[in-house]
């Protein structure tokens, strides 16, 4: 179980967001909820609430990262935190310093929130077992993407408005991607369908033992389209992959690479995501990626806000709770209060 228990008087709330796993159908909702009045701040000219006021959100990346970064950085920003900056190949690290020595640092600094991405699976756990701050997975190895699933859920219930019986497709390298875990914790626990496709060397044995009954493993693509409401393309993680798992990229995109005639087997209304970074050419056309049924640019422009709701939920008194208040009323009362603000 991916929840630490944190701090005592937080009790049954939880102090990290570590994965979806961990999460309940019902705390999922919960922030996607708290995430839309964030979201209504973007179309103000003043997009700034004092909502985390002397609150400091550090963000530890041990691995590169653009809209992430970027997206955690300025959900804290607008809410009125303090940021801190720290890149694994500029820091102590270099000189032998421990994960767990250089997250003991921060907090020695006091910092609320450890916003962390790091290369081994679990890293994240491993740190919010030592430290009283909010840890907050911004990926870990293969292993989940939390706020990368929620951002996509959301971009999904935007244009869709429910998850609940939509057929989702997710394509290509499931094996090493932490995006693909959090959108299947994520997508089967709101009742979605979702059909893994890619090369048999790039799908993990035994998704259905883990995922359940929810989700179907396709290795043909038109097969795996047909009658998609969704489909997320994933990126091709050459960087984690070590051996041969198919013959060349050339066939990589004959056999699965979106295009504008692929797309035509799914829905007509189809959305196409793709987390990004992109490969253009090989995991995805251009004409798709840029075409009318892209979220690509939406997916960004939400993680600011599903980021926005994270920090908000997990800097309160109580943390995000276990047994959810009804997450509407929650936006409402957001809603209000920065409404008086503006
Ligand atoms: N989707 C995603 O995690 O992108 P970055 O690696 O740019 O953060």
């Amino acid at each position: 179980m991916a929840v630490s228990a944190g701090r005592a008087e937080r009790k049954n709330a939880m102090k990290d967001l570590l994965g979806l796993e961990s999460l309940s159908a019902e705390q999922i909702g919960y922030i996607l909820d708290v995430a839309r009045p964030m979201k209504n701040l973007f179309t103000r000219s003043i997009k700034k609430v004092p909502a985390l006021r002397g609150r400091t959100v550090a963000l530890l990346f041990f691995e590169p990262s653009t809209r992430t970064r970027s997206s955690f950085e300025l959900a804290a920003k607008r809410l009125s935190a303090d940021t801190l900056s720290f890149t694994a190949s500029t820091s102590s690290v270099t000189k032998g310093e421990s994960l767990l020595d250089t997250a003991k640092t921060y907090e020695a600094m006091k910092v609320d929130f450890l916003v962390m991405r790091h290369a081994a699976s679990g890293a994240p756990e491993l740190v919010a077992s030592a430290v009283k701050a909010h840890v907050i997975n911004a990926g870990d190895g293969s292993h989940e993407h939390p706020t990368q699933g929620l951002l996509d859920i959301f971009t999904i219930l935007e244009k869709k408005r429910k998850i609940e019986g939509l057929k989702v497709v997710i394509l290509g390298d499931i094996l090493h991607s932490r995006v693909a875990r959090s959108n299947l914790w994520g997508l089967t626990k709101l009742g979605a369908h979702v059909t893994v496709c890619g090369p048999s060397t790039l799908i993990p044995a035994g998704l259905t033992d883990v995922f359940g009954p929810r989700v179907t493993v396709s290795t043909d693509l038109e097969e795996a389209l047909d009658g998609a409401d969704v489909i997320n393309v994933l990126r091709l993680q050459r960087e984690r992959q070590q051996g041969d798992y198919f013959p060349t990229l050339r066939e990589y995109t004959e056999l699965f690479g979106l295009t504008t005639d692929r797309l035509r087997q799914a829905k007509p209304d189809c959305l196409v995501l793709h987390p990004g970074p992109m490969n253009r050419g090989l995991e995805i056309s251009s004409e798709v990626a840029d075409g009318p049924r892209s979220q690509i640019l939406d997916q960004v422009t939400n993680g600011i806000a599903v980021r926005m709701a994270v920090l908000h939920l997990f800097a309160g008194p109580e943390g995000l709770p276990a047994t959810v208040p009804d997450g509407k009323q929650t936006a409402k009362a957001v809603q209000t209060t920065f409404k008086a603000l503006s």
